[in-house]
């Protein structure tokens, strides 16, 4: 099976990936247009195509110095345990070397302990105000 990996956004449909994760129960909330803006404001983006279909999404917050945060890590279900996953974050990262980077996940511990990350022993959060619209 051949899968494209692009970091360049401009050809991504954000109303295609909104309606992929929302099939692929992986839907947040946010609008095409949220969706946009938040891939557009990352530092890196990856996005998996088979042929024109988006099956897959990872990117990276960044200060470009020493501290980069993951998230939107996806693969399209029927296309899970083929590698998409590590060739995405592995594109991430390779563009914050020498930074520090965090993630949360809940059900991806072992996918990403194989990418070499380890489990640090306390995470928190806090969504300020409500969440998507401040
Ligand atoms: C987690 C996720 C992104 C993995 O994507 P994927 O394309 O299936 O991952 P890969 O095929 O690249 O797997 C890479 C390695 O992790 C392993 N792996 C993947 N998912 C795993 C799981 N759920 N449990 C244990 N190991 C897993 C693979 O076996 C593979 O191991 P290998 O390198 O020894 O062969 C995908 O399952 C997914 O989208 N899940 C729902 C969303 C999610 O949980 N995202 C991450 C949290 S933010």
């Amino acid at each position: 099976m051949s899968i494209t990996y692009r970091t360049d956004l401009t050809q991504v449909n954000w109303r295609e990936l909104k309606r992929a994760l929302t099939r692929d129960w992986f839907d947040n909330g946010r609008t095409p247009d949220q969706l946009q803006r938040s891939f557009e404001n990352s530092f890196v983006a990856c996005v998996a195509y088979h042929d024109q279909q988006i099956v897959g999404t990872a990117r990276a917050l960044s200060d470009g110095v020493c501290n980069a945060y993951i998230v939107d890590v996806w693969t399209l279900s029927s296309f899970r345990l083929r590698g998409i996953g590590r060739a995405m974050v592995e594109t991430v990262l390779d563009a914050v070397r020498g930074q520090h980077v965090y993630l949360f996940t809940d059900d991806g511990v072992e996918f990403y302990r194989k990418l070499g990350f380890s489990i640090r022993p306390t995470g928190l959060e806090l969504v300020v105000g409500d969440w998507l619209t401040g």
